[in-house]
C-alpha cells in the first residue's frame, strides 16, 4: 500500500509548507532499551494505564507499550512478525486546543538522531481540525510537509490523530518495516509549542527535546 496522509476529520492536510519554519535538532547519541522511572516531577501516567478510543470511536488496544524516557511520551504497539508490520499509537502531552504539535518516527538509517527519520506528525490546524500525516525529516531543517507517495522509506498507513484526556495528543499509524533490518529500530519523538501557517515550527533545541531518542525492539 502506498503511503497516505490522513486526518481525523477526513480531508488531506495542507501542503502549503514554506521553508521558513525549520526544525533544528542537535545530534544526540542515546541508546536506551530500558526505561527506568526517573524523576517524579511532571511524570506522565504509565503507559500500561492508558487506553484509546480510536478515531472511529472503537476501543483500541495494543499488546505492548513503552514509557519513553523523555517528554512524558508513551508508545503503544502491536508488532506482527509474519508481515513485519507494526501498528502504533504515540501519545504525548499537548493539550486540546494547544498551539503545538507532536511527532514520532523511526530512523531506519540506524543513526540515533533526527535526520533520516520517517515520522508522523499531528497538530491542530488553523481551522480547528486535528491533522496528522507522515513526513520525512531529511535534514535539521525539514519542510515538515506531508510526504508524497514514494518519499517514505517504507509504507505508512492508517495515520490519524485524536486528543486523549484533554491534555495529550495521540497519533496512530501502521508501519510496514523495512525488510532485512529486523524488529529493532531507533525511534525519535518530539513536541513543539507552535504551529505557524499550519506548519509545525521549530522545537526547543535544549534539554529533553534533544534527548528524545531511544532504541526499541518491537518484538521484545
Ligand atoms: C482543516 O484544514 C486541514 C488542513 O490543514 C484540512 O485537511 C481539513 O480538511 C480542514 N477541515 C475542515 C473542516 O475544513
Ligand atoms: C493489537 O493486537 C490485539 C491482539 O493481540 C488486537 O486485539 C488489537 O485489536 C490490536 N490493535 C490494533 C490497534 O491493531
Amino acid at each position: 500500500m502506498a503511503a497516505a496522509a490522513a486526518t481525523v476529520r477526513r480531508g488531506s492536510a495542507s501542503s502549503s509548507a514554506s521553508v521558513s519554519h525549520a526544525i533544528v535538532l542537535a545530534v544526540v547519541v542515546v541508546a536506551c532499551s530500558s526505561f527506568p522511572p526517573t524523576s517524579t516531577a511532571a511524570k506522565a501516567a504509565p503507559c500500561s494505564s492508558q487506553t484509546f478510543s480510536g478515531t472511529g470511536g472503537e476501543q483500541q488496544s495494543y499488546a505492548s507499550c513503552a514509557d519513553l524516557p523523555r517528554l512524558g511520551a508513551t508508545l503503544h504497539y502491536n508488532y506482527t512478525a509474519a508481515t513485519n508490520t507494526v501498528a502504533v499509537a504515540f501519545r504525548a502531552p499537548q493539550g486540546k486546543g494547544a498551539d503545538g504539535w507532536v511527532a514520532w518516527g523511526i530512523n531506519p538509517s540506524g543513526r540515533s538522531g533526527m535526520v533520516g527519520t520517517q515520522a508522523v506528525v499531528a497538530f491542530q490546524s488553523s481551522n480547528g481540525s486535528l491533522v496528522a500525516y507522515p513526513t520525512v525529516l531529511d535534514s535539521y531543517a525539514p519542510s515538515m510537509a506531508p510526504a508524497a507517495p514514494g518519499d517514505l522509506a517504507f509504507p505508512v498507513s492508517g495515520v490519524a490523530a485524536e486528543y486523549a484526556d484533554g491534555k495529550e495528543m495521540v497519533v496512530y499509524a501502521t508501519l510496514a518495516l523495512p525488510a532485512g533490518k529486523g524488529s529493532k529500530f531507533t525511534n525519535v519523538w518530539q513536541q513543539g509549542a507552535a504551529v505557524v501557517n499550519d506548519v509545525p515550527a521549530v522545537h526547543p533545541t535544549t534539554g529533553d527535546n534533544i534527548l528524545s531518542t531511544a532504541t526499541i525492539d518491537f518484538s521484545a
